[in-house]
């Protein structure tokens, strides 16, 4: 079975084709980082448009490079939400058309269940149940996952994502977009005890997240530092990401801990972090707990993973196409 996954959630424009689950035969990516750079941020209405002239040249790659025609294509799984709406809206209703015109089913998909599924794209798969984290630009959630379409949200972040405290702390050193990488790279060359920046534990048994305090504490340390001459940034880096790592490792691994769950699994564009991927694999070794990490490409956003969940949802409930649906701008995963 052939599925062409499709996703414009936020800034990118991307498209697969699957075999099964077992064989990725395309995966094409275009980014917008060009044109929103300047700004430090997304610009909605900007990556709307991008989407409205990316999604026909993605799709036409994606089938090209997997040898295939639309013709084969025997499911269309698209991302329904959460994300941008005007982006959302690019590619669902793209997805919607070529299904109507074409009679070949499409399903909608929650891009959450995208990330918490991506690790399925790898050859070494875990077993259910387990605990995942998805740290992305958008989200910084803990999920139970007990079975294809069995999710649990244990916790998520009561303010910003990891990803964009990431980003708005680049934007405050003045680094670039997208700020994640900027700053971890920075990071690798600076002495991560330099600052002691606060951890929000919150409640004693809390999965959720809190990064503002964290940001607003940067910012501070900014402003302290910036009236000497030179301004330690790798040092505010290195201090800055070991803080947000902490917490996100240690929540993880209380989760997997607290529900007798002896595997976790990574996913969400945070989760090319290498620093966050040392230090988890580090912890989940201490307390015999099995990490599957997928490959950087996968845990951005990306159009196999969109596929991978809308097989694998197929598979487990064929569902008719719904042309009346419409997007949604939260998960409905919790
Ligand atoms: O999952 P994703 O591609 O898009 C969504 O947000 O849905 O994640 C993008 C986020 C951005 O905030 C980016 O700065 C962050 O992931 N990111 C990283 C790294 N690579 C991407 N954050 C920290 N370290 C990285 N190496």
């Amino acid at each position: 079975m052939l599925t062409l996954g499709i996703e414009s959630s936020c800034d990118d424009t991307a498209a697969a084709v699957l075999l099964d689950d077992t064989q990725l035969l395309s995966n094409i990516i275009s980014s917008q980082h060009d044109i929103h750079a300047r700004f430090g941020g997304v610009v909605p209405e900007l990556a709307s448009r991008r989407h409205l002239e990316s999604v026909e040249p993605i799709v036409a790659e994606a089938l090209h490079q997997a040898g295939a025609k639309l013709a084969d294509i025997d499911l269309i799984a698209v991302t329904q939400g959460p994300g941008l709406i005007g982006s959302l809206l690019v590619g669902f209703c793209y997805a919607k058309a070529l299904s109507f015109v074409s009679g070949i089913p499409y399903i909608g998909v929650d891009h959450m269940s995208g990330h918490l599924l991506s690790v399925f794209l790898e050859e070494n798969t875990p077993d259910f149940p387990y605990i995942a984290l998805i740290v992305s630009g958008g989200t910084t959630s803990i999920f139970l996952c007990e079975g294809i379409a069995q999710f649990k949200l244990l916790g998520r972040t009561r303010d910003d994502a990891a990803g964009e405290a990431f980003d708005k702390v680049a934007k405050l050193l003045d680094l670039g977009y997208p700020g994640g990488p900027l700053v971890s790279k920075r990071a690798a060359e600076g002495n991560p005890d330099t600052y002691t920046f606060p951890r929000a534990w919150l409640e004693k048994d809390s999965f959720d997240f809190s990064f503002s305090g964290l940001k607003t504490a940067v910012l501070n340390q900014y402003n302290k530092e910036k009236v000497k001459n030179k301004l330690p940034i790798n040092d505010i880096c290195a201090s800055f990401q070991h803080a947000v790592v902490e917490i996100l490792v240690a929540k993880t691994v209380k989760a997997a801990l607290h529900h007798k769950v002896n595997t976790v699994v990574l996913g969400g564009g945070v989760s090319a972090n290498s620093h966050l991927r040392h230090i988890m694999a580090d912890e989940c070794n201490k307390h015999s707990l099995r990490l599957f990490v997928p490959q950087p490409k996968f845990c951005t956003d990306n159009g196999a993973m969109i596929a991978m969940a809308g097989y694998l949802y197929y598979k487990n409930a064929q569902a008719t196409p719904d042309y009346e649906a419409d997007v949604f701008s939260r998960s409905l995963l919790g």
